[in-house]
């Protein structure tokens, strides 16, 4: 799929002072929102949002440096939509990690803006030749809303005969000052499967600090997660409707090296906290169905 160019995208969907597009690395589009409570950038590459700065107040998000902004490539940094698989595929290896929908053009559907919100709404389904492997029709609507606090939304609707299974994540990167001055609160008394050490039924009784690679699938739970940052003196709150898993992530030292679109210090100054359905949380629907996960992203941020 082409994007429109840019002055088509402004003059249907621009919004003087509320809503431009721009040509971002290497040409990918991206739409500019402005609100009376903050500002956001969403990419159609990917329908990801790369950034979330609240009005007065430091960006909430983490990208890396060192990201690609190249087609087929996924960003890392922001909010990576992650379906209609997470992790590896299931079968086939050679399939791309995290499900298709982050490293495919996605459509540009609508937007809007009223004195409370400025928002655009973003579009993929199973005629895009991108989405060709994926066995069923479907069509995804992804919400990007300004208000009080940045509201994320995506739509999954069954249009097939057939009920399929999925899995899914707004696999949100937060910045944060001090990885070692972080705790994340929310997920005490709900276990989770270990990703590093493969060990599942973990239980995570205190507030979580990190000290070392961490990947972790807690599910059965619709908890709101706090990001206690003591460096920047701020409290990113992650809250979500529609989601039974919250994975954490941060690759620490090890798994950083490795990573060729991450540097090597970068994990300290990030966390990984994703709104998700995952594993035993996977969303079935049957034809005709739909399903929204959410989150809603606040900060309650020390002004600059
Ligand atoms: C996390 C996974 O959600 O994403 C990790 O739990 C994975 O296992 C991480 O390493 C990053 O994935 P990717 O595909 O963006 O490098």
């Amino acid at each position: 799929m082409h994007y429109p160019d840019l002055s088509t995208l402004n003059t249907r969907f621009g919004a003087r002072g509320r809503i431009a597009f721009r040509a971002g690395e290497n040409g990918l589009p991206i739409a500019a929102l402005a609100g009376v409570t903050g500002s956001c950038e969403v990419s159609l590459y990917g329908g990801h949002v790369l950034s979330y700065r609240p009005a007065g107040h430091l960006p909430v998000l983490f990208m890396s440096k060192s990201s690609r902004f190249e087609s087929g490539k996924p960003i890392r940094g922001g909010i990576p939509v992650c379906w209609p698989w997470f992790g590896p595929h299931p079968t086939d290896p050679t399939r791309p990690a995290h499900g298709f929908a982050r490293i495919v053009p996605w459509r540009l559907a609508a937007t809007e803006y009223t004195s409370r919100t400025t928002e655009i709404r973003l579009a993929l389904d199973d005629t895009d030749p991108t989405c060709g492997g994926w066995p069923y029709r479907f069509s995804l609507t992804l919400r990007v809303a300004l208000e009080n606090a940045l509201k994320v939304e995506l739509t999954t609707r069954n249009t097939d005969t057939r009920p399929f299974t999925f899995s899914e994540a707004l696999h949100s990167y937060f910045g944060v000052r001090q990885i070692m001055d972080v705790t994340v609160r929310g997920l005490e008394g709900t276990a989770f499967t270990d990703q590093v050490t493969g060990a599942a039924g973990c239980p995570q009784e205190t507030p979580l600090v990190i000290r070392q690679e961490v990947d972790r699938v807690y599910a059965d739970t619709e908890a709101e997660c706090v990001i206690d940052d003591a460096g920047l003196e701020r409290q990113i709150i992650v809250a979500k409707r529609g989601s039974r898993t919250t994975v954490v992530w941060n690759p620490w030292i090890d798994k950083a090296q490795r990573m060729p679109d991450f540097g090597d210090e970068e994990y300290t100054r990030m966390v990984c906290i994703e709104t998700a359905n995952v594993g035993a949380n996977a969303i079935t629907l049957a034809p005709g169905e739909s399903h929204t996960l959410a989150a809603t992203i606040s900060a309650d941020a020390k002004a600059e």
